[in-house]
This record gives structure tokens, C-alpha cells and sequence, in this order.
């Protein structure tokens, strides 16, 4: 058997405001993934700099670090076979208004009509992401 893989999940200041936690946690738990660290923290500009670093210098760059600085986030580490790709498909692509209906995306989120996609979930995208993201967050 191979070891159980581990990614990073951010529910993003929208869903925390939104009372989205739990709905999102829970889809996550029934998928049958297992959450084994659990955070709610207010982001710093540094660390969401390290964390969206291959998005410097795009448009949505300063919007995307300010609304995720506008309020809590609650953080997880999740474990299981596969999850990292798991995760990423029960999140759906980043726009919400495109996600497929059936993904956290698709069912909860909408354009707001700012300068950002507010698409409630954040979940690493390789195996060099989950390991750089989780020590942002939980290093
Ligand atoms: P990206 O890493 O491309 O998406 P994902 O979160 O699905 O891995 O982009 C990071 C976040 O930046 C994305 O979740 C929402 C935001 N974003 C925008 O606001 N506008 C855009 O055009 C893109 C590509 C992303
Ligand atoms: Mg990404």
C-alpha cells in the first residue's frame, strides 16, 4: 500500500462568511476523505504573497490577495488515496458561473460581478503544491 496523500484546502473568506464551512467540510467527509487538521485564521498579505506567487503580475492578482485577506479562512489538511486530484474535482473549475453543477463550485458559487472570482474553495493542485501550501499554513 502506498501512503495516504495529503493536500490543502482553504474555504475561502466567501464561504466562511457565507456559513458555507461546514457544508463544504461535510461534502469533503462524505467523499470519504479524512480531515486530519483543522484551522480558522485570519490571512496575512505575506503569506497569501507566498501562496499565490504564481499568479503575481496578473489582473486579478491584487483583488484575488485583498479579498482573501477581507476575512477568516478556515484551513485544512486532508488526507486519503488520491485526494489531491479528489479534491480538485469535487471543487470544480475556478469560475463559478462555468463549475459543472454536482462540485462545490458549480453548486454554491456565482459571479458577483467584482474583480475577482469568489469561488469559495482553495485545494492544492500536485504534490509540490500540497507540500509548499501546507507549510504556508500549518508550518
Ligand atoms: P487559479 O490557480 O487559476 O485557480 P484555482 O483556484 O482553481 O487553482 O487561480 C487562483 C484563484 O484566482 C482562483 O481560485 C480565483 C482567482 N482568479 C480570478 O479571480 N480570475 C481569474 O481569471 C483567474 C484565472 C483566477
Ligand atoms: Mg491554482
Amino acid at each position: 500500500m502506498s501512503q495516504p496523500e495529503r493536500t490543502l484546502v482553504l474555504v475561502k473568506p466567501d464561504g466562511v462568511e457565507r456559513g458555507l464551512t461546514g457544508e463544504i467540510l461535510s461534502r469533503i467527509e462524505r467523499k470519504g476523505y479524512q480531515i486530519v487538521e483543522l484551522n480558522m485564521l485570519n490571512a496575512t498579505p505575506q503569506m497569501l504573497a507566498v501562496h499565490y506567487e504564481e499568479h503575481e503580475g496578473k489582473e486579478f492578482f491584487e483583488p484575488l490577495v485583498n479579498f482573501m485577506a477581507s476575512g477568516p479562512i478556515v484551513a485544512a489538511i486532508v488526507e486519503g488515496e488520491r485526494v489531491i486530484e479528489g479534491i480538485r474535482v469535487l471543487a470544480g473549475i475556478s469560475d463559478p458561473t462555468l463549475a459543472e453543477p454536482g462540485t462545490i463550485r458549480g453548486d454554491l458559487g456565482r459571479d458577483w460581478g467584482e474583480g475577482v472570482q469568489k469561488n469559495l474553495i482553495h485545494a492544492s493542485d500536485s504534490t509540490l503544491s500540497a507540500q509548499r501550501e501546507m507549510d504556508i499554513w500549518f508550518g
